[in-house]
């Protein structure tokens, strides 16, 4: 775990309104009140406290699936996309990116590539995305926390916020960012992978998402313009499978009925990839 992460992380068992920091022993963190907590052998840490989260976050196979379909470079140009807006955000690099909800890693290590000497904090609340997330980069820290709780990260603590495809909790993300600082959203739209879905039976999108994240973000931060990242994919059914595999489609169509609805698809399948790209802005 690198100092430089550890500086940005709180204590989550002492009081939230004293930002109580963490530092770092030999493979263990500790705050000043004897709070500890292990880095994990795979490489992150969790600063879960408490119930267990009210969502168990993604399953083993989902993580497989999502690693699988993004080493394959089909959203590369959503991970393009955002690496330029974030060297954007910090022209003279160095910072620190949280990524909340952050998967495998693979969009905060497309990141980091990008921005020089910044550092990259992975949170999520499934271990199995975190030990991959854990490996993406070397400047990445890894921390287990339930997005929808207060979060153990310091106030003002991230230069760049990435909310890619998971959940948002607003005010949370207005306090961990640092005045001035900037929040980027990545959200499908309707049309996307809309062929899987059709033919899956999976989970369609909600057509009036953006004004929802809108809403999420909205009364806690400046609404400062949204880019559309649009492109065709042309996948073979296995690339098809992954695709709806390591989405919440997953939660309701097993492996062997999934496998028989794409098999009944043309192959290759066109596949429209739609996601918008919003950034939000910490003005004080
Ligand atoms: C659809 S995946 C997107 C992952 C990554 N951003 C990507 O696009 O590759 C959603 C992620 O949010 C995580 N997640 C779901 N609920 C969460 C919560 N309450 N707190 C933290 N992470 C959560 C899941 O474990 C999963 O890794
Ligand atoms: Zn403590």
């Amino acid at each position: 775990m690198l100092a430089d992460v550890v500086d940005r992380l709180r204590c989550p068992h002492c009081d939230s309104a004293a930002d109580v920091p963490l530092t770092l022993g030999d493979r263990i963190l500790r705050c000043p009140e004897g709070h500890t907590f292990d880095v994990a052998r795979q490489g992150y840490v969790s600063l879960l406290t408490g119930r267990a989260p009210a969502v168990p976050g993604d399953t083993a196979a989902m993580v497989a699936a999502r690693e699988s379909f993004l080493a394959g470079g089909h959203f590369a140009p959503i991970a393009e996309a955002l690496a330029g807006r974030v060297a954007a955000a910090v022209p003279g690099g160095g910072g620190g990116v949280l990524d909340l909800g952050a998967g495998t890693g693979y969009y905060l290590a497309a990141v980091l590539e990008a921005v020089p000497g910044a550092i990259g904090i992975a949170a999520d609340v499934s271990g199995f995305a975190l030990r991959r997330a854990a490996r993406a980069h070397p400047r990445i820290g890894a921390i287990r926390c339930d997005a929808w709780r207060p979060l153990p990260f310091r106030t003002g603590a991230a230069d760049v916020v990435l909310n890619v495809f998971a959940p948002r909790n607003g005010g949370e993300l207005y306090r961990v960012l640092r005045p001035g600082g900037v929040v980027l959203v990545v959200a499908p739209t309707d049309r996307h992978l809309r062929e899987l879905a059709g033919a899956v039976g999976a989970v369609s999108v909600d057509p009036r998402k953006s004004d929802r994240v809108d809403a999420a973000l909205g009364p806690h931060l400046s609404a400062a313009g949204t880019e559309a990242v649009e492109t065709t994919l042309t996948l073979d059914h296995a690339a098809a499978v992954t695709a709806v595999a390591m989405g919440p489609a997953a939660w309701h169509v097993g492996p062997e009925e999934l496998a028989a609805r794409v098999g009944a698809l043309p192959e290759p399948v066109e596949v429209t990839v739609s996601v918008t790209l919003s950034a939000y802005e910490r003005v004080a």
